[in-house]
């Protein structure tokens, strides 16, 4: 009996620790927050009957590929390696390309619209695969959007500055809890800058030359860029920038929302810009109120001048345009004109990575527009 007993207890228990074990096991992984899942299993919406053997499968599915994002043409033929996307903004969570005959698998076609014919003939083919998503990326104001007849109804996702665009592109400043008591304000040797590269009527820089040639009789500034023939290289992009005291941010047109890169430049550079756009309102739903200086501030270019000089001698209340930095930090542009679509692009590819559902856009134009 003791020969039988003996080592059928010591299995018993060999049995109970394995067990035991497992049983931990099992526990820690149920319990402990997963490394392989994404966030998005617990989705609330995903708890739903219908939507959890879809989610299921999407989740294992995602682990295994990344869904395709087609560059159905190169924007202005700005051609530049996918792998940025990983590089300047850690996207990687789709697989982009420009291989068209990998359409029919295609998950999502990027579709730019400036370089879409007028009849039409370069849209990618009939019939679309059913799950497939088309993405309406265009990056210009509506003063600079041709309105081709035909794409009303033909998009799912849009790609802009707007806001309210299903991909939303800018650079946007990002919040930080540890305070930056580091900034230090650059050294300044000029006082107002500009730098313009278009200065073709055609773009609507009605508004902002007729500002400057008012503004400019008040004050001195100091012009760079392609349309003085002053071309500054881009390497000086930065460092120009922060060797003046104010920067004039003018967009070529006035839009709702449109604030383009021309306001992030100073904003990292460490230069206070003093913008012309859409209403102060609209500025600040992206910057803090005392970053910057809005020309509709003041009654006429002349004041804005003589604040802008009186700021000059008052060292202190300069200063507090940089307030902001302790807790928010601005993030550099890529600032090569090749470069200019690298952002909406990896961002469509790290958007629709992140949501698969089904969408259609009707009248972009009535929305565009509006
Ligand atoms: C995409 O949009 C088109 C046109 O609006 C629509 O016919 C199609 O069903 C949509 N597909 C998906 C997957 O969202």
């Amino acid at each position: 009996m003791a020969n039988i007993n003996g080592p059928s207890l010591l299995r018993l228990g060999i049995i109970m620790t394995l067990a035991g074990v497992i049983s931990l096991g099992i526990m820690f992984f149920w319990f402990s927050p997963s490394k392989n899942c994404p966030p998005q299993v617990f989705r609330p919406d995903q708890n739903s009957q219908i939507n959890s053997a879809k989610s299921n499968n999407y989740v294992t599915e995602k682990a295994e590929e990344k869904p395709i994002v087609l560059l159905w043409v190169w924007p202005e033929n700005y051609r530049f390696e996918f792998s940025d996307c990983k590089k300047f903004y850690n996207i990687d969570n789709c697989h982009l390309t420009d291989d068209r005959a990998l359409y029919n698998d295609a998950d999502d076609v990027i579709i730019f619209h400036k370089a879409i014919s007028w009849d039409l003939s370069n849209l990618p083919p009939s019939p679309r695969p059913p799950f497939q998503r088309w993405i309406w990326m265009h990056l210009e104001s509506p003063t600079n959007t041709k309105k081709i007849p035909g794409l009303e109804n033909l998009f799912n996702l849009t790609l802009s500055y707007r806001q309210d665009a299903d991909i939303p592109v800018r650079m946007r400043l990002m919040t930080r809890k540890k305070p930056n008591e580091d900034f230090v304000i650059p050294k300044k040797d000029k006082l107002v800058c500009w730098i313009v590269s278009n200065n073709s009527p055609s773009t609507g820089v009605d508004t902002r030359n007729i500002f400057y040639r008012e503004f400019s009789k008040y004050i001195q500034v100091t012009l760079f860029g392609r349309a003085y023939a002053k071309f500054l290289n881009y390497n000086d992009y930065y460092p120009t920038m922060a060797s003046c005291k104010f920067y004039l941010a003018f967009e070529n047109s006035i839009h709702k929302d449109y604030l383009t890169e021309k306001i992030n430049g100073p904003l990292v550079a460490g230069t206070v810009p003093v913008v012309l756009g859409p209403p102060r309102r609209n500025y600040e739903i992206f910057v803090p109120a005392e970053s910057f200086i809005h020309v509709n501030d003041f009654p006429d270019a002349k004041s804005l001048a003589e604040y802008l000089l009186h700021l000059d001698k008052d060292e202190d209340a300069y200063r507090k345009y940089f307030n902001w930095r302790k807790h928010l930090t601005p993030s550099p542009h890529l600032i090569l004109q090749t470069q200019e679509f690298i952002l909406p692009i990896c961002s469509a590819c790290d958007h629709v990575a992140r949501r698969r559902e089904y969408k259609e856009a009707h009248d972009i134009y009535d929305w565009y527009f509006s």
